[in-house]
C-alpha cells in the first residue's frame, strides 16, 4: 500500500443536515488515525457544512459541470464546490455515466476544469459483469481510463487519484477476488506510468472501490498497487467506516 492511503467516503445521494454528528464522529476518529488520509464526498448540498465541521477529513464533491459558469441550470461548477470548501471532486462514477450518458471525452473535460480551478480528481473506472466475464475487463479499463484522463496536468502524480470500481461489485456485497484486484491495478499503474511518465505514475494513487467493509478492508488494501479505498455504503456510519480507517492504519503497522 502507498506510503499514506486514502480512505474516502462517497455517500453519494444521502445525507441531510441529520448527518452532520456522522462527519463529525468520522473526523473525530480520523484524528487519532493520522497515518490514513480519511475524506468524505458529501452530496452537494452538504459540502459547506461538512467542511466547517472539518478539522482532519478533506471534503470533496462528487461531480460537477465542465464549465466555470454560464447558463447550466441545475449544474454546478468546480470553482462553485470550491468555494464550498472541496478539494477534491470524483468524476466518472459508473452510477453518472449509466445514469446521466456521461462519455468518457464529458469526463475528460470535466477533469481538465476540476485541475484548472485548483482542486484534485478522483477518477472512475471500472466493467460490467459481463465485459469481466468475456475476459475483457483489464482491456475494457484501460481504455475507458486513456480516454477519460487528460494529458497535459501540472503536479499530476498528487492531484490525481484513480478509483477502479467494477459495476457488479457496487452495492452488491460481491468483490472481485486479490488477485483479480492486483492484476487489475498493476494494469492501471503501467497506463499511468506510460501516460505521465515513471515518477508521476508512480505517485498517482490507486484507490479500490465496491462493497468495501471493515471486515473485508485489510485484505483488499493489502493488494498489490492498492493505494486506498473509495466506499459507498460502509461510509454512512462512522462505525463502519472508521472500522475500515482502522484497517488501513493497521496495515501502515505491519
Ligand atoms: P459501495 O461501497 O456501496 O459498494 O459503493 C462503492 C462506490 O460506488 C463508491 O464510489
Amino acid at each position: 500500500m502507498a506510503e499514506r492511503p486514502f480512505i474516502v467516503g462517497n455517500w453519494k445521494m444521502n445525507g441531510t443536515r441529520a448527518m452532520l454528528s456522522e462527519a463529525r464522529a468520522i473526523d473525530r476518529g480520523a484524528q487519532r488515525l493520522m497515518k490514513v488520509e480519511v475524506a468524505l464526498a458529501p452530496p452537494h448540498t452538504l459540502i459547506h457544512a461538512v467542511h466547517r465541521e472539518a478539522e482532519q477529513i478533506g471534503v470533496g464533491a462528487q461531480d460537477c459541470h465542465a464549465e466555470p459558469d454560464g447558463a447550466h441550470t441545475g449544474d454546478v461548477s468546480a470553482t462553485m464546490v470550491a468555494d464550498a470548501g472541496a478539494k477534491f471532486v470524483i468524476l466518472g462514477h459508473s452510477e453518472r455515466r449509466q445514469d446521466h450518458g456521461e462519455t468518457s471525452k464529458l469526463v475528460r473535460s470535466k477533469a481538465q476544469a476540476v485541475f484548472d480551478a485548483g482542486l484534485k480528481v478522483i477518477l472512475c473506472c471500472g466493467e460490467t459483469e459481463e465485459t469481466r466475464d468475456a475476459g475483457k475487463a483489464e482491456a475494457f479499463v484501460t481504455r475507458q481510463l486513456r480516454d477519460s484522463l487528460p494529458t497535459e496536468v501540472e503536479q499530476v502524480g498528487e492531484r490525481l487519484s484513480v478509483a477502479y470500481e467494477p459495476i457488479w461489485a457496487i452495492g452488491t456485497g460481491r468483490t472481485p477476488t486479490v488477485e483479480d484486484v492486483a492484476a487489475m491495478h498493476n494494469a492501471i499503474r503501467a497506463l499511468l506510468v506510460e501516460l505521465y511518465g515513471e515518477e508521476d505514475g508512480a505517485e498517482i494513487r490507486i484507490l479500490y472501490g465496491g462493497s468495501v467493509k471493515p471486515d473485508n478492508a485489510a485484505e483488499l488494501l493489502a493488494a498489490d498497487n492498492v493505494g486506498g479505498a473509495l466506499v459507498g455504503g460502509a461510509s454512512l456510519t462512522a462505525e463502519s467506516f472508521l472500522g475500515i480507517v482502522i484497517a488501513a492504519a493497521e496495515l501502515q503497522d505491519r
